[in-house]
């Protein structure tokens, strides 16, 4: 526990104690059907205190008393748990070698076989990803768009962020990796924020999901699991890697966050094309 210069105990992530949590995860189980038990026990805690510290609270007990008092705050808590960073391009060389390599790798491949290109954005936030995708096939790729379909598809455990994603709106700190041409072409200003055009909305279709179960995978030529997986505990990011495999026709791709990597049994399933931007084709 630390000393504010106001004199105030501030509660830290070791104060937190594994039956604390489960106190709490039980909670977010019984009220919000959401399990805390997929992701790192050191990440959830850290996030807990978060949200502890700024409501002032200085035990376990008064924060778990909050909760079951606050609809509000259960909400403020998951959207902490669940870190919705993200910003257009985020990476700029993976999308540079999406662009000059990888999309025109798949569609190659689905001429051949005469069949879509399926594009999943896993974890997909506040829809920047999934969009950055869809300019950089608007710009580059229009003739293939005529004849291939290419659905998208992004999905994420909260609602209140897809809601967000589906509106399109965004301040500008968002839009720092975003060309001045393609702001110019595709976003109109609103207030102090930037509309996506809808061409580019309507491109990409945004449904609540929960990767932890993999059942429920569908097939994709393209999936991005970028700066996600690096929640989860070691077995759920196998088997969350597995599940990709499982459903992912031979020669699809998989691209993961710069500071994640494939994990166990798994990488005897991909080759990697690009360690440098962890890009995986299945085999
Ligand atoms: C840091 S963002 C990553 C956004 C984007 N992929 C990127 O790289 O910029 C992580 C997202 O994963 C989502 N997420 C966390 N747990 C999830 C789960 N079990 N199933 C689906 N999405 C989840 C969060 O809600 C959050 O929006």
């Amino acid at each position: 526990m630390l000393n504010s210069p106001s004199g105030h105990t501030f509660f830290e992530t070791m104060d937190i104690d594994d039956d604390e949590l489960s106190e709490i995860s039980v909670i977010l189980e019984l009220r919000r059907n959401f399990s805390m038990s997929v992701y790192k026990n050191k990440c959830m805690k850290r996030r807990i205190a978060i949200r502890m510290r700024s409501n002032r609270c200085q035990n376990v007990a008064d924060y778990c008393h909050l909760l079951r008092s606050s609809e509000q705050e259960l909400d403020l808590l998951l959207k902490t748990l669940t870190i919705h960073v993200s910003h257009f391009f985020r990476n700029p060389p993976m999308f540079d070698k999406l662009r000059a390599e990888i999309l025109p790798l798949l569609y190659a491949q689905s001429r051949k076989s005469g069949t879509a290109l399926r594009i999943w954005s896993l974890g997909a936030a506040g829809g920047e990803e999934a969009y950055s995708v869809a300019l950089i096939l608007q710009e580059h790729f229009a003739d293939d768009l005529l004849t291939i379909p290419t659905p998208i598809k992004a999905t994420d455990i909260d609602n209140g962020i897809l809601e967000f994603a589906r509106c399109g709106l965004y301040s500008e700190d968002r839009l720092n990796e975003v060309s001045s041409e393609l702001r110019e072409r595709y976003f109109s200003p609103q207030g102090n924020r930037f509309q996506l055009a809808f061409e580019i909305r309507n491109m990409v279709t945004f449904t609540q999901g929960n990767m932890a179960n993999t059942g429920s995978y569908a097939a994709h030529e393209l999936v991005l699991c970028r700066n996600t997986l690096i929640y989860f505990t070691r077995p759920d990011q196998e088997k969350i890697l597995h599940g990709v495999a499982d459903s992912m026709p031979p020669g699809g791709i998989l691209v993961l966050g710069k500071s994640e990597t494939l994990v166990g049994d798994v990488r005897r399933r991909f080759s990697s094309i690009c360690p440098e931007e962890r890009m995986y084709q299945r085999i």
